[in-house]
């Protein structure tokens, strides 16, 4: 019996990490915070806590049991449940759109995940000690305008992850992470002491929680459900896919609460650390992607200890990086395995190339392409607010509403271990209340 529990214990444990991999990223600390400068603080947190709770948390729910009850990739797993449950093979689209998501936002991933990987070897060499404000806006202007830089991280960053893809290390990666989740969440804590010390905290509490609704409109709405779609990696088939290899006796409920707090206090953390270093050296919180790269170096670079733990920091979130980036990966190579003649070896080489060109285009546009633009965007913006505010919510809707409409009531309800009075709840979440809020708020972004 014990061993039995063990093995119970080990498989969840390792599917929580999987999940987490995936999930905390650079969208926790990179993309939250700037979302956050970029929207005007408080509205904008709070709308996006309650869209990862009454969006995220039943979209989540729902993708993990449609893998668990399909077994196969997105595109088969839907093709086939909506086949079972005498709908149209449509659903599979689902899928579809879900890899043809991942491939986008790998795009522009690696881009700043070759950000965080030459900000890492910055902080061996010890480039940020004791620089100030402007020398540390300058540096990272210095990287932007040249587009060589970039392209030598973007291109590191992607043949890290091809490589491990191709070599199928993942799983050692998902152990690390036991480790690195833990040491991340401590070195983000130093960094809080750091704001509270600073003499700013306060300013920066009432940036993120102190909300001012008079700015709120549409286009914020849909930028914070964007954001939970985007850091939950949820609306592109990859927690589908994970689901595919859950067994029985995890609790999907209980597994989805773990995951959502885990991701959700690494993007708190990350706010409560950078807004006090903003305001403390009189920064602009809305400077947009380049944030926390010139934030974080200011405080490394003046505190006791910094070049060691700007160090750390950089490496873990590289590392953090590098999970959510494998995760991206993967279901386009299994994609592209499935319907070329391609080997797995090959699939993954032509879909890393693939990444690797849509990713030198889209760091162009923080150079020489800085004019181009389509719907008043450059590429960079294009490829990242068409995925999180358009492909993502959409697909993620599609999942639920399957998830609410096709699969039996009473089956769901003991799958999910849930009693009577508990399911009706479940059911006006998972029903009416995340698909109506997907719909209204994806409607109020774009009128
Ligand atoms: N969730 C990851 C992050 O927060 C990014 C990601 C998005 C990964 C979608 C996979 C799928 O960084
Ligand atoms: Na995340």
């Amino acid at each position: 019996m014990a061993k039995l529990a063990h093995a119970q214990w080990s498989s969840r444990m390792a599917f929580v990490l999987a999940a987490a991999g995936s999930a905390v990223g650079l969208g926790n600390i990179w993309r939250f915070s700037y979302m956050v400068g970029d929207s005007g603080g408080a509205a904008f947190v709070l709308v996006y806590l309650a869209c990862v709770v009454l969006v995220g948390l039943p979209i989540l729910v729902a993708e993990w049991m449609i893998g668990r009850r399909g077994q196969k990739n997105p595109i088969n797993t839907m093709a086939e449940l909506a086949a079972n449950h005498g709908k149209s093979k449509a659903w599979a689209l689902i899928g579809v759109s879900g890899v043809l998501a991942a491939f986008l936002i790998l795009s522009f991933y690696s881009v700043i995940g070759g950000w965080s990987l030459n900000y890492t070897l910055s902080s061996v060499i010890g480039t940020f000690n004791g620089q100030d404000a402007d020398a540390i806006s300058g540096l990272f202007g210095g990287m932007l305008g040249s587009p060589t830089t970039l392209l030598l991280w973007h291109t590191a960053f992607m043949v890290l992850v091809v490589g491990i893809v191709a070599r199928g290390v993942t799983k050692g990666l998902e152990s690390a992470a036991r480790l690195m989740m833990p040491a991340l969440i401590v070195l983000m804590l130093v960094l809080v002491g750091y704001g509270v010390a600073s003499g700013y905290f306060g300013e920066a509490l009432a940036f993120m929680f102190r909300p001012d609704w008079d700015a709120l409109n549409g286009g914020i709405v849909l930028a914070a459900m964007g954001q939970a779609f985007f850091t939950l990696s949820l609306g592109m088939g990859i927690m589908m896919a994970y689901g595919s290899y859950l067994g029985e006796d995890v609790n999907l409920i209980s597994t989805a609460r773990t995951v959502i707090i885990l991701d959700t206090v690494i993007a708190l953390l990350a706010g409560l650390a950078i807004f006090p270093i903003v305001f403390a050296n009189g920064l602009s919180a809305g400077e947009g992607p380049g944030l926390i790269f010139v934030t974080l170096p200011l405080a490394f670079g003046n505190m006791a200890g910094g070049t060691i733990l700007g160090l750390m920091f950089f490496l873990l979130l590289t590392f953090a990086a590098l999970t959510s980036a494998i995760s991206l990966l993967e279901p386009v190579v299994e994609t592209v395995e499935e319907r070329t003649s391609l080997s797995r070896l090959g699939a993954t080489f032509a879909s890393g190339a693939a990444v690797w060109a849509l990713g030198v285009a889209a760091l162009l546009s923080f150079n020489v392409w800085s004019e181009v633009l389509f719907f008043g965007l450059n590429i960079f913006d294009l490829l990242d607010t068409f995925t999180s505010k358009i492909l993502l919510p959409l697909t993620g809707l599609g999942a639920i509403v399957f998830f609410a409409t096709c699969l039996d009531k009473e089956e769901t309800r003991k799958e999910l271990r849930l009693d009577i009075y508990d399911y009706s709840l479940w059911n006006l979440l998972a029903k009416y209340i995340a698909p109506i809020g997907v719909i209204v708020v994806f409607l109020a972004g774009f009128f």
